[in-house]
């Protein structure tokens, strides 16, 4: 964005870790902080204001947007931004920014620490001792190895936890709406693959209409075997009254929850009227339950490391005009280089042959340096002539443009009304979506993540 950051009004309405106010102070934006006002009196003067960086004091919904007027971005400090009404934002061409890379660690370590907390009973054990019990067979554990964890949601919390798992030499499956989410640490499967071979099941997903008390009785009884659950994405994606009952008849062995069904989105205690549902009653004397207050992202490091994401991400919005130019560039390079052709496989071995390409089952890569200096490909590639890669395009070819920032462009190419094909989709070199130009050519739009070509 071309402008200034001197020109840039900013309200604090949480406090963070003083580097993100010290780093935007420093890069000449106006900060001002209001901790205690009610959401009324904030929206009474939120149109003084150009940015607003929240944690989770209140949602941002229609009304807040509509009195916003100068609002150019929403900062959540923390990873999820279902507090905020995201379509109504962006159609009003607000930035939203939220840093899933500063807690993610801290997720997966939390993950890892309560399932081997139920494993092996720990919680249980610790009380008993300090009970004077030594109850060392009642005790006895389980190790993670030879089982198979089932992670539901596969995107930065659940890669976190996937990658903590490396070493322990058990099966990491995982399942996603988004095709081809996988990495090195995990394998994606359908759900009833999942379910058919999980012996730990961990969430992260975020809360959706799809995942809203997606954890129910049937969704239990469809595991094949007994397993432990771990949740520490959102409480209302598992019908608490339903783990009771698994709990009891043993189809769930353990459970560590670090979020629930019942805690508020603004994280005030859980029941102000004293009035515990039964069920919630019954996880509170549970001993192979395991409860946390929505913890998992909440370390001394994550404080620091949330705080610098943001901070360096709402610079990045107003990086001026070097970055605004390479903004408007928008493409860093060509991508790929498809075609149809009669005989694909005859194809790559003539050009094999003559050319000398390497090729293996997609084409041929060629690598190159980009301006910055950083390592990058394209892709060389014959497709079979009845591909349907190309749809809804009847040409020839195609064209894939490697892109800076693929979710920045696409918001724009929506807003200028350009043809978008399908849903963007993520794959571990990167992230893709699909357009067609005026003439009816499909582009590729590919933004690369740097890590897998270094
Ligand atoms: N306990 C904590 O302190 C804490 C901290 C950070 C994040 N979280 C929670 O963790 C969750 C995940 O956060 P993230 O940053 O990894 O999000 P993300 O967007 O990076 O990943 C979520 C993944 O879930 C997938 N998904 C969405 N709906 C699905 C469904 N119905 N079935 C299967 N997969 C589905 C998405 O495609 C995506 O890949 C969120 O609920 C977030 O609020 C909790």
């Amino acid at each position: 964005m071309n402008i200034q950051p001197e020109n840039i009004k900013i309200l604090h309405i949480d406090s963070n870790h003083p580097v993100l106010w010290q780093q935007l102070e420093e890069a000449g934006f106006t900060n001002e902080a209001d901790y205690t006002a009610s959401k009324e009196q904030i929206e009474a003067k939120i149109a003084g204001y150009n940015g607003i960086v929240i944690r989770s004091r209140f949602d941002i919904d229609r009304a807040f947007l509509d009195k916003a007027e100068n609002l150019q971005f929403i900062a959540r400090v923390g990873a999820g931004l279902e507090s905020i009404d995201c379509n109504y934002a962006m159609q009003k061409g607000i930035h939203l920014i939220a840093a899933p890379e500063g807690n993610r660690n801290a997720v997966g370590e939390q993950a890892l620490g309560m399932l081997l907390s139920l494993f092996n009973n720990l919680n249980r054990a610790d009380r008993q001792v300090r009970e004077g019990h030594w109850n060392r067979e009642a005790n006895r554990g389980h190790e993670l190895e030879g089982k198979t964890v089932g992670i539901i949601g596969y995107g930065n919390m659940g890669k976190s936890f996937a990658k903590k798992l490396r070493g322990f030499d058990a099966e990491v499956l995982c399942y996603d709406i988004k095709p081809g989410v996988a990495d090195a640490n995990a394998r994606q499967v359908t759900l009833e693959e999942l379910q058919q071979r999980a012996d730990v099941l961990s969430l992260h997903t975020p809360w959706t209409p799809e995942t809203n008390k997606m954890v129910d009785a049937d969704f239990i009884n469809a595991f094949s075997k007994p397993i432990w659950l771990i949740n520490t994405a959102r409480g209302k994606s598992v019908v608490t009254k339903d783990l009771a009952e698994a709990l009891q008849s043993g189809k769930i062995l353990g459970a560590a929850l670090d979020v629930l069904e019942y805690e508020k989105s603004s994280f005030e205690h859980l029941f102000t009227d004293g009035d515990i549902p039964a069920e919630f009653q019954y996880l509170l004397t549970a001993e192979n339950v395991l409860l946390s207050p929505h913890i998992a992202g909440w370390t001394f490091e994550s404080h620091k490391k949330l705080a610098q994401v943001i901070a360096d991400k709402i610079k990045a919005v107003y990086s001026g005009e070097p970055k605004a130019a390479e903004q408007e560039k928008k493409v860093t390079g060509i991508g790929g280089f498809f075609f149809k052709s009669e005989n694909p496989a005859a194809l790559k071995e003539w050009y094999n042959k003559h050319l000398g390409l390497n090729t293996d089952n997609y084409g041929c890569t060629f690598w190159w340096i980009d301006e910055n200096g950083k390592k990058a490909s394209t892709q060389w590639s014959p497709f079979a002539a009845d591909t349907k890669y190309f749809e809804p395009s009847q040409k020839q070819y195609m064209q894939n443009f490697r892109v800076h920032n693929l979710d920045a462009l696409l918001e724009k190419l929506k807003q200028e009304g350009v043809t978008i094909v399908g849903e963007p989709e993520s794959y571990d070199y990167g992230k893709f979506a699909w357009i067609t130009d005026p003439e009816g050519n499909k582009i590729e739009l590919w933004e690369p993540i740097d890590e897998a070509f270094l």
